[in-house]
């Protein structure tokens, strides 16, 4: 079910009008349905029923604490990549027992901080890592229990910038290597090897690059048994990609029943990290229209959500589908839909078939995921309010930021005479 639909013309985020949600919130302003939240979460888990299974949802893919509350509350876990997302997902009431730690450049603080809360399992990406959280276990007097990242060096045939299992990525350990590194991890005092660990990459539309990583982590996994190394449980990351226009990505249903096929007999818990297929299509950028320019060459309309607000497009020329949420009847003209930040590659969408006046309301689609998290204060821009719908209701989970707010901790330097 789309919980983001036309009713009387207007578009609607369950069953409140996106119209009225900018009236009282204004814009620009970031809205999530707790339906599509809910149901993609249960969806994504129904295929692992009977199965010992972990679904660890990738924080930073949207960090709001209500949403992080919310996955909480349906009994998930947490796939952080930080000393903060870990303090958030503290304060949003995850378990912290169901919290894995992934991330290149894990600092001794951070480590830390995890083996107090503890944490399900780090995911440690290095050699190096390996010896620093041995480290910090010994002086706290803790064991820390570690899967190794693993990069497969398999093709996830997605954007460059988001794509981690090829051999040349700065992620995990090569595949050849990681049985040595487990062997050094086996000798140590305050290790406990728990698991094996593989992300390949982000919005990922075929199943074929997810089998193929998992048959990999799979042979390791019997090679460890061979060495005495008996593994609990396989963390296969995320990466599911979503619809943002005319892609097919595997559904769940289809995804599960392959990777549990695979595994086979095997006594091993299956962990996951999805992120983007969680929350990427719960959620829309409501924005208005300032002005319309009409050049020689090109329409522009002028939003006021910019980059700052919604980076993706600037960054990877992603495409985000744009409505209007009262659409006009009037004849559509073919637009660049802009922001107001001073840079050319400061636009949310390219020829866009639209009829616009000054004032209307568009919604940038498939805004949930990497939207609000990526946002920044550019140009001194505050950043969005954000709302969540609940059938007829609206909550503001997020303040819109104050301009107050973001000098508030700079100081001027001292006076000299
Ligand atoms: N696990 C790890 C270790 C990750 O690095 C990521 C995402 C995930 C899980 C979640 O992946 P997902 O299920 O969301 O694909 N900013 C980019 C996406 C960067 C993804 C980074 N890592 C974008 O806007 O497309």
């Amino acid at each position: 079910m789309n919980s983001f639909t036309f009713k009387n013309t207007s578009l609607y985020a369950e069953d409140v009008a996106l119209s009225d949600i900018a009236t009282q919130f204004q814009t620009p302003c970031y809205v999530y349905s707790k339906l599509a939240l809910t149901q993609a979460f249960d969806n994504f888990r129904a295929g692992f029923v009977g199965t010992d299974h972990l679904v660890c949802f990738a924080v930073k893919a949207n960090p709001s604490l209500a949403i992080l509350n919310l996955f909480a509350n349906l009994g998930a876990g947490f796939d952080i990549v930080s000393g903060g997302e870990l303090a958030r997902v503290l304060a949003a009431g995850g378990d912290p027992n169901k919290i894995v730690f992934s991330g290149v450049g894990k600092t001794a603080a951070e480590m830390q901080a995890a083996l107090n809360a503890g944490i399900f399992c780090f995911n440690v990406e290095s050699a190096s890592e390996l010896i620093r959280l041995n480290k910090v276990a010994v002086a706290m007097g803790k064991v820390a229990p570690v899967s190794l990242r693993v990069n497969p060096n398999v093709d996830a045939k997605t954007h460059p910038y988001i794509s981690t299992g090829l051999k040349n990525n700065k992620f995990g350990v090569a595949y050849e290597d990681a049985l040595n590194i487990y062997l050094q991890a086996a000798a140590m005092s305050n290790i406990a090897i728990h698991g094996v660990d593989c992300h390949i990459g982000s919005q990922i539309t075929e199943l074929s690059p997810f089998l193929d990583a998992f048959d990999k982590v799979l042979d390791l996994v019997d090679a460890l048994k061979q060495n005495n190394i008996h593994i609990r449980h396989i963390d296969a990351g995320g990466g599911i990609g979503i619809c943002y226009s005319d892609e097919t990505p595997p559904d769940f249903a289809a995804y599960a029943s392959a990777m549990r096929a695979k595994l086979g007999e095997r006594n091993i818990k299956l962990v996951f990290e999805p992120g983007r297929a969680l929350v990427g299509n719960a959620g829309v950028l409501l924005t208005k229209v300032e002005y319309l320019k009409h050049t020689e060459s090109k329409n522009f309309a002028i939003v006021d959500a910019a980059m700052n607000d919604l980076m993706r497009p600037a960054l990877y020329d992603a495409y985000h589908d744009i409505k209007a949420v009262k659409p006009r009847d009037s004849s559509a003209q073919i637009y660049e839909i802009v922001g107001p930040v001073c840079e050319s590659g400061d636009f949310l969408g390219h020829d866009r078939n639209l009829a616009l006046e000054e004032g209307d309301l568009l919604a940038i689609m498939s805004a949930g995921a990497y939207g609000m998290s990526m946002s920044s204060n550019y140009n001194t821009r505050p950043r969005a309010a954000e709302v969540m719908v609940d059938d007829d209701t609206c909550h503001l989970i997020r303040n819109r930021e104050s301009i107050n707010e973001l000098f508030a901790n700079e100081k001027l330097l001292p006076v000299t005479s």
